[in-house]
């Protein structure tokens, strides 16, 4: 996939990154029904003087995740300590962890659905009793002992809701789902970014770039600044309509903000398959695109722009993809049902 539409941290958006997180809830733009939700929790949690209940965070890549975990504990006036589930190995980097909590402090797992599943057991009994089982002594004297730590909160955050176990998907009071932003929200994001970047850019300028950027704030951002950089050597730096849509057609971002391997997928199921229903490993397969990649990455983009549908028989493309695409969709497609 060309770097430019992954939705996937960049090395250069690591750069970036913390100059443009949002630092107050007010800066977090959209995902308005998440932000009320959690701003009367967070009241709730400090008027009772309490810890925050678990929250866990999920949706796609680049959507707003790991900026959400920090607001809360700014929100909460707690801090926060960040790790990853491929980073916690054995059960002693857990416990270590977990003991060393403060009270009301945010634990932040990111890609929890990657923690080792010996170790989700320990999470169970922090989580709601805020207590570590640990084993005193060796052999037949070897004795339980409960623990206690701080009442902290669990914040997680994964991309792949549906390999959280139950029980531990259980055990999170509040789950809210980051959906795709809208356009309009978008252009809200690229004008805050521009005004910190000190870009110039007009309406049209941010409402081209707002377009193209996938419903994914962290590709309208990396947008913005490679059209900056097109503005700076063909212009005067300033972003109009004109200028975001040269820039955006040489970097080969369609209309759609749809890539190359977007339009092999339905390109192939086109061609090859008529259209479908045909299964996800075929695709796969056909493409040479590893399966998670195509149902993390490309599938739920495809599906918001109604390109393409889920049926229980496998993947179909939509008639308004073979427009989008230029063919006429095939008259016999509905005889394949
Ligand atoms: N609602 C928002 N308002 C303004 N900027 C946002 C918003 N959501 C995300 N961003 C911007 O997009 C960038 C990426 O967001 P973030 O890192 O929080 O995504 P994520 O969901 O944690 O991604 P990943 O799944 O890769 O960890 C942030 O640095 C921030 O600049
Ligand atoms: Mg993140």
């Amino acid at each position: 996939m060309p770097a430019i539409l992954t939705p996937v941290k960049t090395r250069e958006d690591i750069l970036f990154e913390d100059s443009l997180r949002p630092q107050k809830f007010e800066d977090f733009i959209g995902q308005d029904n998440i932000k009320t939700n959690l701003k009367i929790f967070i009241q709730a949690a400090r008027k009772r003087n309490d810890n925050l209940d678990h929250v866990l965070l999920y949706g796609p890549p680049g959507l707003g995740k790991t900026s959400l975990a920090y607001l809360i504990a700014k929100e909460l006036g707690v801090s926060i300590k960040p790790t990853s589930g491929p980073v916690i190995e054995k059960a002693g980097d857990l416990s270590a962890i977990l003991t060393s909590l403060q009270d009301k402090e945010i634990l932040f797992i990111d890609e929890i659905h990657r923690l080792h599943p010996s170790l989700e057991e320990i999470l169970y009994s922090a989580m709601e009793d805020f207590s570590l089982d640990v084993i005193i002594g060796q052999g037949p004297g070897a004795r339980s002992h409960k623990l206690k730590i701080k009442r902290f909160t669990l914040v997680g955050a994964t991309t792949r809701a549906g390999k959280i176990t139950a029980p531990l998907r259980s055990r999170f009071g509040i789950v809210h789902r980051l959906d795709y932003y809208q356009e309009e929200e978008l252009k809200k994001i690229i004008i805050r970014s521009a005004r910190i970047l000190r870009v110039k850019i007009e309406d049209g300028g941010a409402e081209e770039i707002a377009r193209r950027a996938r419903g994914t704030p962290r590709i309208a951002n990396r947008l913005l600044r490679r059209v900056r950089d097109f503005a700076e050597v063909k212009g005067d730096g300033r972003i109009d309509a004109r200028i975001a849509h040269q820039a955006l057609d040489q970097m080969e971002v369609d209309s759609f903000g749809l890539d190359e391997v977007d339009r092999k997928i339905l390109l192939t199921i086109m061609e090859n398959f008529g259209g479908g229903p045909v299964g996800i490993n075929t695709i796969a397969a056909a493409i040479e695109e590893e399966k998670e990649t195509i149902e993390g990455i490309y599938e739920p983009y495809l599906m918001r722009l109604g390109f393409l549908e889920r049926t229980i028989r496998g993947r179909k493309v939509t008639a308004k993809a073979y427009e989008h695409l230029g063919f006429k969709p095939p008259a016999d497609q509905k005889k394949l049902f």
